[in-house]
C-alpha cells in the first residue's frame, strides 16, 4: 500500500502541522482587528485605502534664508580660523604681529586704534605696508572677522 512508503515521523510532523495550521489562520484576526476585536472591513474603510494616493506631497517647513545665515554663522569655527590663518603670522611676532596672549602687545593697539570698532576695522581693510591685508587674507564675512578680533583680543587678556 501507498501509504506504508510514508514514514511515520513524516505522518507525525505531518499531523502536528495540521493542528497547528488552523492557529495560524485563525490568529491574525485577533491581531489586525479593532481594539474592541472585531475586523472592520467595512465599504468605507475599503473605498478609503483605494483611494488613498499613490505618493503623497509633503509640504516641509520652508527655509527662512535669514534663519541659515544665521546657523552659518553660529557654526562659525573661530578657534579653527585662528589656527588655520591667522596662526602664521599671529602666533609667533616675527613679522611684527601682535602675539595671541601678549596683553600688552594688544592692550598698545586697542588703545593706540581709540577702541575696538577702529581696531576692528583696520584689521577689515589691512594694515598697509605691513603683512596684515585685508582681514588677514581670511577667506570670511565682515562678521566672523570682528568674531576673530574678539577672539584675540579675549585670549589676550584685554577687555574692550
Ligand atoms: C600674513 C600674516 C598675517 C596674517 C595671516 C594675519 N595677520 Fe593680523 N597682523 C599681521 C601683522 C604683521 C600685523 C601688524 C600690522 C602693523 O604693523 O600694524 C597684524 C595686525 C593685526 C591686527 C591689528 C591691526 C592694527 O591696526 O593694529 C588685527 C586685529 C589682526 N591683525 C587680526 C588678524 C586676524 C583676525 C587674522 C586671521 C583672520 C590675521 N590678523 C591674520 C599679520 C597677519
Amino acid at each position: 500500500m501507498a501509504t506504508q512508503t510514508i514514514p511515520k515521523s513524516v505522518k507525525i510532523l505531518l499531523g502536528i502541522a495540521a493542528i497547528f495550521m488552523p492557529i495560524f489562520l485563525i490568529l491574525p484576526f485577533f491581531f489586525w482587528g479593532n481594539s474592541d476585536g472585531s475586523i472592520n472591513l467595512s465599504e468605507q474603510n475599503l473605498q478609503a485605502a483605494r483611494l488613498q494616493p499613490v505618493g503623497k506631497l509633503v509640504i516641509g517647513e520652508p527655509v527662512n534664508p535669514a534663519t541659515s545665515t544665521e546657523t552659518a554663522a553660529a557654526e562659525f569655527d573661530v578657534e579653527a580660523t585662528y589656527s588655520s590663518t591667522c596662526a602664521a603670522c599671529h602666533a609667533t611676532p616675527a613679522l611684527g604681529a601682535p602675539v595671541l596672549g601678549d596683553h600688552d602687545a594688544w592692550q598698545a593697539r586697542l588703545d593706540s586704534k581709540g577702541g575696538f570698532d577702529a581696531l576692528y576695522e583696520s584689521g577689515l581693510n589691512g594694515v598697509a605696508g605691513t603683512a596684515m591685508t585685508a582681514k588677514g587674507g581670511a577667506n570670511i564675512t565682515d562678521e566672523q572677522f570682528r568674531q576673530m578680533v574678539e577672539y584675540m583680543l579675549e585670549n589676550s587678556n584685554v577687555s574692550y
